[in-house]
């Protein structure tokens, strides 16, 4: 193992911690951007408490409200403008991860000169941004683990392309996280939050270097603490304890801790934007659908891993390390704990049927591809090997 590691976002966890907000911005200027989404916050009482700690510590504030879910270019674009008019010196994130990413992006494009999408990832002459506004998150959705990394997932419309940026400028300077905030969060959303979660983890477990046997231990945490306490989260929303187990491991599932030293790809995310990119279908569900499609396509290329999988989370006892049949099952198994949070876990349920499949692949691999034009990964997966995944779950 080889590698470099930094987080430098400040971290203020707990029930109740949105208290802290006003406090924790006013370190960063006198006026903020309060991004939000399409109104959640304002239906469930959290914007004006956010607002209220804001104004209490003195801090002025102007606001860029209706950020969709899988975000736009075109709204990142909007809140610039807002914070470039209204002379914001920092930007708070109060939605989920959508808000969020969109919210660090119009930090960055604040300075960014130029055309925005050149940040992004699949362009050629790509420029990333080095300077940003300094952002503040406050999640009220358990899931991507955005209000504690540097990178941030946006959809072009005009091009159908969902790419994603990631740049040391990008990480919040603090991440205000109270799991008290995600209590009105919907069962569906909460389900796709946990698939997103141990989906951040998953990713790296099987594509990541070989010889990172701590970092695997890391994973397993993640996923064994999200699958013993998802459901409690799904079966009873106002749960603060589940709420608060469910989102500290969507934070350590992709902070970089877990991910440190793995080098690993993202081949089921990028899969799964190009699904949300083309159909607006939430990104949880997607990868409900694409990974265990993927994880039975690449299972053979490394049964031990897949074993291992099978054996240390779910119990199953193995006849070789290699054992295959206990690889499969436990594919099955994880697949029936997702269909089991109310998941979908066929493109069918979206709506999603195989006529784009082709254009889907070559989308993907538009965004992240090897020097052979493949989807980076284990194994390397083909434009047609993208194709047959998809069509193993239609
Ligand atoms: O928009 P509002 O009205 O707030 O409603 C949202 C939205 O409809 C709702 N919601 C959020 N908090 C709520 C709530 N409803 C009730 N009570 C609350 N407390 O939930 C819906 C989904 O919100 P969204 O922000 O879209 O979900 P999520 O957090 O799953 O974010 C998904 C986006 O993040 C990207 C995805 O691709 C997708 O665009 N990702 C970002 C990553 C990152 N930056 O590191 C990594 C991820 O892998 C992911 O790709
Ligand atoms: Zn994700």
């Amino acid at each position: 193992m080889k590698f470099e590691f930094r987080n430098p976002t400040h971290l203020v966890f707990g029930a109740g911690t949105l208290s802290k907000l006003g406090e924790v911005a006013s370190a960063h200027g006198k006026k903020a951007l309060l991004v939000t989404g399409s109104g959640s916050v304002r239906r469930n009482g959290t914007l004006d408490r956010a607002l209220s700690s804001l104004h209490t510590a003195g801090v002025a504030t102007a606001e860029c409200s209706g950020v969709e879910p899988n975000p736009r270019l075109s709204t990142v674009e909007r809140g610039a403008a807002i914070a470039r008019s209204e002379g914001c010196d920092v930007i708070v994130a109060l939605g989920g991860g959508s808000t969020m990413d969109a919210a660090k992006v119009m930090a960055a494009a604040v300075f960014y000169e130029g055309d925005l999408w050149q940040m992004m990832a699949g362009q050629e002459n790509r420029i990333l941004p080095t300077k940003a506004l300094p952002v503040v998150t406050v999640p009220t959705l358990a899931a991507t683990g955005s209000e504690m990394n540097g990178g941030a997932v946006i959809t072009n419309k005009k091009t159908t392309v969902k790419s994603f940026v990631s740049a040391p400028c990008l990480y919040p300077k603090d991440a205000i996280i109270d799991p008290e905030l995600t209590a009105s969060v919907p069962p569906d959303q909460t389900a796709f939050g946990i698939c997103d979660l141990i989906t951040h983890v998953t990713e790296s477990y099987f594509n990541g270097v070989d010889g990172t046997p701590l970092q695997d231990r890391f994973a397993e945490g993640v996923m064994l603490t999200a699958m013993e306490w998802g459901p409690k989260a799904i079966a009873d929303g106002s749960d603060i304890e589940a709420r608060t187990q469910v989102q500290w491991a969507s934070v350590v599932a992709l902070n970089g801790w877990v991910q440190a030293g793995t080098l690993s790809p993202y081949p089921v995310h990028m899969i799964e934007h190009t699904l949300s990119a083309h159909h607006d279908i939430a990104h949880g569900a997607g990868l409900a659908i694409v990974n265990p499609a993927w994880m039975r396509f690449a299972a053979g290329t490394r049964p031990s891993r897949f074993a291992q999988f099978a054996h240390r989370i779910f119990g199953i006892t193995l006849k070789t390390p290699e054992d295959p049949d206990a690889a499969a099952e436990g594919i099955d198994r994880f697949e029936a704990f997702l269909r089991s949070t109310g998941c979908p876990t066929r493109l069918s349920e979206t709506g999603i049927g195989d006529r784009l499949l082709e254009r889907y692949a070559s989308d993907t691999v538009l965004v992240a591809h090897d020097s052979e034009g493949r989807l980076p990964g284990r194994p390397p997966i083909s434009k047609s090997d993208i194709v047959d995944i998809l069509r193993s779950a239609l």
